[in-house]
């Protein structure tokens, strides 16, 4: 398997600058700083209950942070009205910790959902064109017709992918995508996402604990420590870093 493409240089997608977050007196993000450029893949580490949830939820403006700024294809997330912010968030997808199908749908009318949501596809064949073009891409088009209960968790995780995949996102944030899938299965969502940073061109924030996403995936990967980006690094240079948190991450790894 090739690992991850190299990002052209250049434009800069999302740019995250001092991000503070508290809840209570729970302080989770504490100046919290990133970039992404597109077409590039960079994974966020950090330990359970760090904040990576909290942070990519921010991003989408799901949580609103204290104090800081948040700039996604070049507007100022923020200061967005409804309007804009639905807008954009058409150009983001979000795959969520858990797949979050609806039980009593079919795949394709899973799939169907946020293209009704966002008015996009009218016509029965638009749909139907969609629909399969994203089950063939995760390698899914026989089960059309079946309910998520009758789907394993890997192929569940899959349908969410494509349900993400279906707007064609510019941008999409990934909730450990491969968390509590078997290592095989694990593996064959990161060979998928690194297909659809190919095929789409899509820049991409992973969130995961996973070596295999570190190692195959992620061009770029960012330890978030104590609520800030402590450090960031290829997976090459976390491996050779003395810095004793992200030792502490490769050892468990
Ligand atoms: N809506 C909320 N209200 C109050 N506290 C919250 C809320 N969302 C998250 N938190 C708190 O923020 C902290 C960070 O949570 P978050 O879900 O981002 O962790 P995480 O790094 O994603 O962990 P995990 O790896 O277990 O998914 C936790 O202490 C959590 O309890
Ligand atoms: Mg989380």
């Amino acid at each position: 398997m090739e690992g991850a493409v190299r990002p052209p240089v250049g434009e800069r997608v999302i740019s995250l600058r001092g991000l503070h977050l508290a809840f209570g007196s729970n302080k989770v993000l504490q100046g919290f700083d990133l970039d992404l450029y597109r077409g590039e893949n960079v994974m966020v580490l950090g330990k359970s209950g760090s904040g990576k949830s909290v942070l990519i939820k921010c991003i989408v403006r799901l949580l609103v942070p204290d104090a800081g700024t948040i700039e996604v294809l070049g507007q100022d997330v923020l200061s967005l009205d409804q309007d804009q912010l639905d807008r954009l968030r058409v150009k983001i997808g979000f795959l969520f910790q858990s797949s979050a199908l609806y039980d009593s749908m079919t795949v394709q009318e899973n799939l169907e959902f946020p293209l009704r949501r966002h008015w996009i596809a009218n016509t029965r064949q638009q749909t139907d064109t969609l629909v399969d073009e994203v089950l063939t891409a995760v390698g899914l088009a026989h089960t059309r017709d079946m309910y998520p209960s009758e789907l394993s968790g890997g192929m569940r995780r899959r349908i969410g992918l494509a349900r993400t995949l279906i707007l064609k996102p510019e941008i999409v944030l990934y909730d450990e995508p491969t968390t509590g899938l078997d290592p095989i299965t694990g593996k064959e969502i990161v060979e998928l996402i690194l297909q659809l940073q190919r095929v789409y061109n899509t820049s991409s924030i992973i969130i995961s604990h996973d070596l295999n996403v570190a190692k195959l995936a992620a061009n770029r990967i960012a330890l978030l420590h104590e609520g800030v980006n402590h450090i960031e690094g290829t997976y090459q240079q976390f491996l050779a870093s003395d810095d004793p948190v992200v030792k502490r991450f490769f050892i468990f790894m």
